[in-house]
């Protein structure tokens, strides 16, 4: 099966009084203040206000961020229904960023709860391009849901049409959150759909096709897609150990966007493991079924790099995609086995299941032929990650520069990233005698080791950020705010912001 499309409600913008906006739908945000939840949608009319503050008293609506309650329309409003969405108490500190997270989760929470219903207004305390981009973008996210596989798909038919009550002035944030959001769905349908379907060569070719879609023919992406042979001939030892396993062979996928105007190279080189059993290392069953997720950071960076050209950013992007998946059998790789990485570094597999470094080692090696000026990697990398930072958090560590740069992206985003460190010492416990590493070093701070690792496939002086992603990509318990069950899309909306700060600096 083709990885399917998932369809995102088309987004357009509202002006006038949100009581007359016509919509099945109208969803006003509250705040709770001293004597209960005050409206606060802008340009709401006086009558209307009162009768929903009234309303929210009535039913218990106080305000509290991300509560909700439908209720039945007031008079003068031209909706059926009104659904009251708590933003909380303003942000103390005037904090921008939380405030427009605070907006995100807020709108992603109702249109993630609403089912049947066709067309919803928006109406938020939406005043520039910024909270207008922040409240689409929640609720586009919050609309998402993977249907492909279910026989009874329209029963989960999300919401075909959101309207957002904002100034003319704001249009340009609806537009990047139509972009923007539309990339993190796309990732997540990638990493939601099963790995009998998605495999190194369907993966590859899901991107070939996107890439031939008129906006990005527009923008000249082009793609390179390296077969198993030729990753053979040249030595890519890390992508044909891991996926020796397999019956399905990998690929290296090398996607580029190269706008005239861009003063600035970026590369993105993500993990593709299509399905990470462990191989010859098996892991335990329990929760097996989560490691189709094991390909999330290869499709955000492919992902990024689709959004940055329909939005025509000025910045050169190169993704490379790591893809093989990781099986145990007969041809698989052992513990014990040596493999050569791309470039030449020689590598004794001591864990079949620490496959991902093996592949961004290739990766990572190649990228850095074209010397850009920033690396970034993408990879659910170690358990050691969910361990250190929780399910929300990714890590990042690398280059302090580098590093800044995610954090800086990361705030404004909303995807929570957490600096980390890379000691020096962690080095040692990857020494080997028979290679020049073992890939698996001590269990202490495993996710600053894998980074180690990773950081002798770096030359020195070139800037590198390596992500390690492995619980906020995926989510595998309750949905919260604008996140769904499953792919969550993290970090797209990081690597396009930071494409954004590259292409301001
Ligand atoms: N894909 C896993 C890491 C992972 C774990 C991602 C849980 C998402 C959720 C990775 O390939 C892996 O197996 N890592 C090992 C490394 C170890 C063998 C050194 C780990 O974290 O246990
Ligand atoms: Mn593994
Ligand atoms: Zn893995």
């Amino acid at each position: 099966m083709a990885t399917p499309r998932t369809s995102l409600p088309t987004i357009t913008r509202a002006s006038g009084d949100p009581a007359s906006a016509t919509a099945d739908v109208l969803v006003v945000a509250t705040r709770s203040g001293d004597d209960g939840a005050v409206v606060a949608a802008e340009g709401l009319a006086k009558k209307p206000a009162a009768a929903l503050t009234a309303a929210a008293a009535a039913v218990g609506h106080t305000g509290k961020a991300g509560s909700t309650a439908r209720i039945p329309a007031p008079a003068g409003v031209r909706a059926a229904s009104v659904v009251l969405v708590g933003l909380g108490a303003p942000a103390a500190d005037e904090d921008a960023a939380k405030t427009l997270e605070s907006l995100r989760r807020a709108s992603g929470s109702v249109l993630r709860s609403l089912s049947e219903v066709e067309s919803v207004a928006l109406a938020f305390p939406v005043t520039n391009a910024a909270s207008a981009e922040a409240v689409a973008t929640g609720a586009l996210l919050g609309s998402y849901r993977y249907t492909a596989y279910l026989s009874d798909a329209e029963s989960k038919t999300p919401v075909s049409t959101l309207a957002v009550v904002a100034p003319a002035a704001a249009q340009s944030g609806l537009d990047r959150a139509e972009s923007v959001a539309r990339a993190a769905a796309d990732a997540r349908d990638l990493v939601n759909q099963p790995p009998l379907d998605l495999y190194p060569e369907t993966f590859a070719q899901a991107v070939v096709d996107q890439a031939a879609q008129p906006e990005h023919k527009k923008a000249k992406v082009r793609v390179e897609v390296i077969d198993e042979d030729t990753l053979r001939q040249r030595g890519f030892g890390g992508l044909i150990g891991v996926g020796s396993g397999s019956t399905r062979g990998p690929r290296l996928v090398k996607i580029t966007y190269s706008p005239r105007k861009a003063s600035t190279h970026l590369a993105l080189v993500g993990k593709g493991i299509t399905f990470d059993s462990g191989g010859v290392s098996l892991k335990p069953a329990a929760k097996m079924e989560e490691m189709k997720s094991d390909m999330a950071g290869a499709a955000a960076a492919a992902q990024a790099l689709f959004a940055i050209a329909r939005l025509g950013l000025p910045v050169r992007v190169t993704a490379w995609l790591a893809l093989a998946e990781n099986m145990p059998s007969g041809s698989a790789q052992r513990p014990a086995d040596v493999l050569r990485i791309y470039g030449g570094k020689t590598v004794e597999v001591t864990n079949t299941d620490a496959e991902g470094r093996l592949v961004l080692a290739d990766a990572l090696v190649a990228a850095q032929e074209e010397s850009p000026d920033l690396i970034v990697d993408i990879a659910t990398l170690t358990g050691a990650q969910i361990v250190a930072l929780g399910a929300r958090t990714s890590g990042v560590m690398g280059t302090d520069s580098a590093r800044n740069r995610v954090v800086l992206a990361s705030e404004a985003s909303g995807e929570p990233f957490w600096p980390m460190p890379i000691p020096e010492e962690m080095i040692r416990s990857f020494d080997s005698t028979t290679a020049d590493l073992t890939n698996a070093g001590g269990r202490a701070g495993g996710m600053l080791a894998a980074a180690a690792f990773l950081q002798e496939f770096v030359e020195d002086g070139v800037e590198w950020a390596h992500l390690d992603i492995a619980g906020p990509s995926y989510n595998a318990e309750a949905p919260h705010g604008y996140t769904v069950k499953g792919g969550t899309g993290v970090p797209v909306r990081t690597l396009v912001e930071l494409a954004d700060l590259l292409a301001g600096a």
